[in-house]
């Protein structure tokens, strides 16, 4: 191969607009995500333009992947071109944000991370791949592992919460669901593991802002779930927009070869954030365009997603001398692996069959994981309603098909999401749909709040400030608690919301997020009980917005939060979140009784028993948690170490098992990782403020 050939293997790109609309491409953007246009006009503005796939570039053997393509016509043409006339012949891939869901949209990661249920994060994933590679897509970014303690980040919606070790089992499960153990069986796609690392630790929640961390914290906390979701075989890896401590993580030689590579034993390939290299002149770490080249590359970045730096720049690079060749080549190799894994060269279009649409069956599994994602955060009693009752439904969100999607998905389609107002309606039960006239609620027995978020705000570029309800919203409550009819708040929304102003007036809360496709016809099920409610959640909700980062692994100062004046706290608002992490309610209950540990063998062994004391079958979402109390550093309040669910059937009693490795009790210090000896308590529950506990000595 020629050195352009190569760079050509490392250079991905996204088709361009052709024919303008008067304004440049973001400036389109830019009007769908501030209203000034709808998503349709978008949609239909995008369908009527041409779109430029540089396909002479591609002919010249100048371009070896692309992203945002997914129309399976073009992607079989542009396969054609490269595997056909090009002169290496070597097939392209495809790829594109599968993030939940492709044609069918599943719950949003943080959403569908309540339901606390691996199996079930695989099956969907598999969904996912499954309709995606038959579009062509050869490659997914995601699952997004970002642990996300504050809640005014966007993102926080990609992920699974505010805990390292669950989103390392949701990233686990989210890899063998996108690859399988094989990507040459049908069906599969490589995962692209994000965002690499610790972009969740952005300051003040500010979307692709500073990281300032400690060793430590980066290897306790951020990099586990990447360990996790490499181990479990992911064969690509996105380094994050972020810098940590001053450097950006495109460039950073320590993140993406010792860390990633030496330690965590990574041997795909790498492919950057979209325009991530260019930006590196503006982070401040590279002087221009061919210092940003050249770091990036001897970084370890394989693929150069968008900013064109690696296609103007590498060449010259390599050919004078200034990068050296065996660097390129390197690179050129993980690419080359990657699409040889993909049986791509023996079969470069086995991603593009569009048979019979298994879009249906799909549907089956979405509401499945929409039912045990919703969350119920309060009851006084008030459900499971009575099919008979009559129902006042308030608030757009009721009716709103396109953001129940939520953020991140592009193959989804609004009119195939069920609303709540189209549930309700579908099954014939009594409601009315009250839009401004609230007189109206005198004849209803009960009423139906939507509120929250469009599905613009959450995900990237979308961090907030005040993430409590609007001022719209919260009057809206108020007037609704005169009419003195219970009223059931449904929160459709992509992040923790701070509701402690709204809470007290609603007899009963619903998370029920942006759940996808089946949104509707879930909320419905669980709404009247024909269904339980299981879901637990994985981040905590502040009171308030100046209460976050609120978390519930936090360390312990030298003064606790506490009734006495100089302690830990805010003067103003409660120091305790208003729902913590863990927490959800269902239509039974559910006690503890009786923790044991014993340690033997490496091994500490943790039972207790759980009794459904309610009236009705329910989940029981068992959660572990340790504290290390060994005095040798300060170490966080709880650490979920396991967890498990079991059906319980009302009146009945569970014992609850676990064998915990002592290893998982290590700590990260001096470059180590090193086991404190001394003493530990353990917890159990299923919330973290809900526990029962006994002591071991490890
Ligand atoms: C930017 C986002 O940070 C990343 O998560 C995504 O995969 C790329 N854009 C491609 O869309």
């Amino acid at each position: 191969m020629t050195t352009a050939e190569k760079v050509g293997q490392l250079v991905q790109t996204g088709p361009s607009i052709v024919g303008a609309f008067g304004v440049s491409f973001e400036e389109l953007l830019n009007m769908v995500f501030d209203g000034r246009i709808s998503d349709e006009e978008f949609q239909r503005m995008m369908s009527e333009s041409g779109q430029d796939y540089h396909e002479e570039i591609l002919r010249q053997g100048g371009i070896g992947s692309y992203n945002g393509v997914t129309d399976p016509e073009v992607i079989r043409k542009l396969q054609r071109i490269a595997t056909e006339e090009t002169r290496m012949g070597i097939p392209l891939l495809f790829g594109s944000d599968v993030i939940h869901g492709h044609r069918t949209v599943y719950p949003i990661p943080l959403a569908e991370s309540c339901a606390w249920d691996p199996q079930l994060w695989e099956k969907t994933a598999r969904m996912a791949a499954k309709e995606a590679s038959r579009d062509g897509i050869t490659m997914t970014f995601a699952p997004m592992v970002d642990v996300a303690k504050d809640a005014r980040w966007g993102r926080i919606s990609e992920g699974a919460g505010e805990d390292s070790f669950l989103q390392s089992v949701f990233g686990a499960a989210k890899v063998r669901g996108f690859q399988q153990d094989d990507l040459r069986k049908p069906g599969t796609i490589v995962s692209c593991v994000k965002h690499f690392a610790a972009y969740g630790a952005c300051e003040g929640g500010r979307d692709y802002n500073h990281v300032e961390l400690s060793g430590e914290r980066l290897y306790e906390e951020y990099l586990p779930p990447f360990a996790a979701c490499i181990k479990a075989g992911a064969r690509a890896v996105m380094p994050a927009f972020n810098d940590i401590n001053g450097i950006p993580c495109t460039v950073s030689r320590k993140l993406l070869r010792d860390i990633l590579r030496k330690e965590l034993g990574f041997t795909g390939v790498t492919v950057s954030d979209s325009n991530a290299i260019a930006e590196c002149v503006d982070h401040g770490a590279a002087r221009d365009m061919a210092e940003a080249a050249k770091k990036a590359l001897e970084a370890g970045v394989d693929i150069d997603m968008s900013s064109g730096v690696y296609a103007a720049q590498l060449t010259d690079l390599v050919e004078e001398g200034v990068i050296e060749k065996a660097v390129l080549d390197e690179a050129v190799r993980e690419v080359l692996r990657v699409k040889y894994e993909l049986g791509l060269f023996e079969q470069p279009y086995r991603f593009c069959s569009p048979e019979e649409s298994p879009e249906k069956e799909n549907r089956a599994l979405c509401l499945e994981s929409a039912l045990k994602s919703m969350v119920l955060l309060k009851n006084n009693g008030l459900l499971p309603l009575q099919k008979n009752v009559k129902v006042g439904l308030i608030g757009s969100l009721a009716e709103s098909r396109a953001d129940m999607l939520g953020a991140w998905a592009l193959g989804g389609r609004a009119n195939d999401c069920i609303s709540l107002k189209d549930a309700l309606e579908e099954a014939g039960l009594p409601f009315v749909r009250i839009e401004s006239d609230l007189s109206e609620v005198e004849d209803c027995d009960v009423i139906l709040l939507a509120a929250g978020e469009t599905k613009e705000m959450s995900g990237e570029a979308a961090s907030r400030a005040v993430i409590s309800l609007s001022q719209e919203e919260k009057g809206l409550i108020r007037a609704l608690r005169e009419s003195g009819k219970p009223i059931i708040l449904i929160l459709f929304n992509g992040r923790p919301l701070a509701i402690s102003d709204a809470a007290p007036d609603a007899d009963a809360i619903v998370e029920a997020w942006h759940c996808g496709c089946e949104s509707g016809h879930a909320l419905v099920k669980l709404l009247y009980g024909d269904r339980n409610f299981s879901g637990h959640l994985t981040t905590s909700f502040p009171n308030a917005s100046g209460q976050c980062p609120v978390y519930y692994n936090h360390l312990n100062t030298g003064r606790p939060a506490g009734r006495g004046k100089f302690t830990c706290k805010y003067l103003d608002v409660e120091t305790e979140p208003l729902f913590p992490f863990g927490f959800g309610l269902s239509y039974t209950e559910f006690e503890e009784e009786a923790l044991e540990v014993q340690a033997e063998n490496d091994i500490l062994s943790v039972r207790w028993t759980v009794v459904n004391t309610g009236k009705r079958d329910g989940v029981y979402t068992a959660q572990l948690y340790v504290r290390d109390k060994t005095g040798v550093r300060a170490c966080p309040v709880l650490e979920l170490k396991a967890f498990s669910q079991v059906e319980i059937a009302a009146g009945k009693r569970e014992e609850i098992c676990f064998e915990l490795p002592v290893q998982s009790l290590a700590r990260y210090e001096n470059d180590a990782w090193t086991i404190h000896h001394g003493t530990y308590e353990i917890f159990g529950g299923e919330s973290s403020k809900k526990l029962i506990r006994a002591e071991t000595e490890v």
